[in-house]
């Protein structure tokens, strides 16, 4: 019985876990998602050439996440904020799916988590789309405490839970924060990377190397020295970026601060909760103060910094807005 349930595996982080537990491992793979005959369901089973189920599931129905997670031996689990809009529902959403993997008798379960924004800040800087899934990562740990505290000796969500705090997505360069071809601030022809993150650092990680720790964690089972491991390859300013690119392309590039105000008026419904977690990486260093670099380097060495991941991927420019000269 090794076949593991990967919910939110139809999506960027959890099929990229589905693809690395096939590399590394010889189990099945089950993949809950709200429509097994959508496109990209379709092509993951595709991909998977008969070890990849699909089963029908959402993780707003607690019934159809026990059926989902029933006789399998490991889950991972990496809920979307952005489907609910909400940090209790992503809450509630992650207590669901922990209850339905206890109550089916899990052996592994990794919850997919973010840093706790509201509370790295002592309150003055909510992050909902961080703060939904670090307070499950707070219930795991309550629960740990009792399960102590009544000395239990093979309590479910210390012996049988983890909890992996990633990072942003370096592929967020090859979609919305891609640079972008045309004018410098200075007026030469060349690349801009506009960005709001002032003059802080922003925490990156790609999704491979994501897929790598958390296959990792699966198959070595808290061996790293704790329960929980957090996550992250490279922390870089808007500067750092943009002489990135420019190594990487030999194309000129700057670096164009975007003002806060700028992104929460851009997104509507969500562009607060975007330019909250820029401003949190402008005024709280993750990597430097959240992080053992040196553990994960050990445990990873081939973990990609941001050029190595510009350099392996190749790099996706958008062209000049049109308008623009
Ligand atoms: N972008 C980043 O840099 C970054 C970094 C770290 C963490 N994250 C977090 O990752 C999460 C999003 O994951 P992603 O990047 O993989 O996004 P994505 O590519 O948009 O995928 C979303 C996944 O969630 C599933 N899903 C959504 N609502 C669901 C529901 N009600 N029931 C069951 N499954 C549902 C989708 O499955 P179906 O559509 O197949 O049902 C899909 O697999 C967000 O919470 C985000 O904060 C993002």
């Amino acid at each position: 019985m090794n076949e593991t349930l990967v919910i939110g595996g139809t999506g960027a982080m959890g099929s990229a876990v589905v693809r690395r537990l096939l590399q590394a491992s010889d189990g099945a793979v089950r993949v809950l998602t709200r429509d097994p005959q959508s496109a990209k369901a379709l092509g993951l089973a595709e991909h998977g050439r008969g070890r990849i189920s699909m089963v029908r599931g959402d993780v707003n129905e607690p019934g159809s996440l026990s059926v989902a997670v029933r006789g399998v031996a490991q889950v991972f689990c990496n809920t979307d904020f952005f489907s609910s809009m909400s940090a209790v529902g992503e809450y509630r959403q992650g207590l669901a799916a922990l209850e339905a993997a206890r109550g089916a008798g899990v052996d592994k379960f990794v919850w997919s988590s973010l840093d706790s924004a509201v509370a790295l800040t002592h309150g003055r800087l909510p992050v909902p789309h961080y703060d939904g899934k670090a307070a499950v990562a707070a219930h795991i740990g309550l629960q740990r405490s009792e399960e102590m505290m009544q000395q239990e000796t093979d309590g479910w969500y210390s012996e049988h839970v983890s909890v992996l705090t990633t990072a942003p997505y370096m592929e967020n360069f090859q979609e919305q924060l891609a640079p972008q071809r045309g004018r410098m601030p200075d007026g030469r022809d060349g690349m801009t990377v506009a960005i709001p993150l002032g003059e802080g650092s922003s925490p990156l990680i790609s999704l491979e190397d994501i897929a790598w720790f958390a296959v990792h964690m699966l198959k070595n089972w808290q061996s790293w020295g704790a329960r929980d491991l957090a996550v992250v390859a490279d922390s870089l300013t808007g500067q750092d970026i943009a002489a990135a690119f420019e190594r990487v392309t030999g194309v000129p590039t700057a670096y164009v601060p975007v003002p806060l105000d700028a992104l929460r008026a851009s997104v509507p419904g969500v562009g607060h909760d975007f330019a909250a977690m820029f401003q949190f990486f402008q005024e709280h260093d993750l990597m430097g103060l959240d992080r053992d670099t040196a553990l994960l380097r050990d445990m990873h060495p081939g973990l990609m910094t941001f050029e190595d991941w510009l350099r392996t991927t190749g790099v996706i420019v958008r062209p000049v807005e049109s308008g623009s000269t």
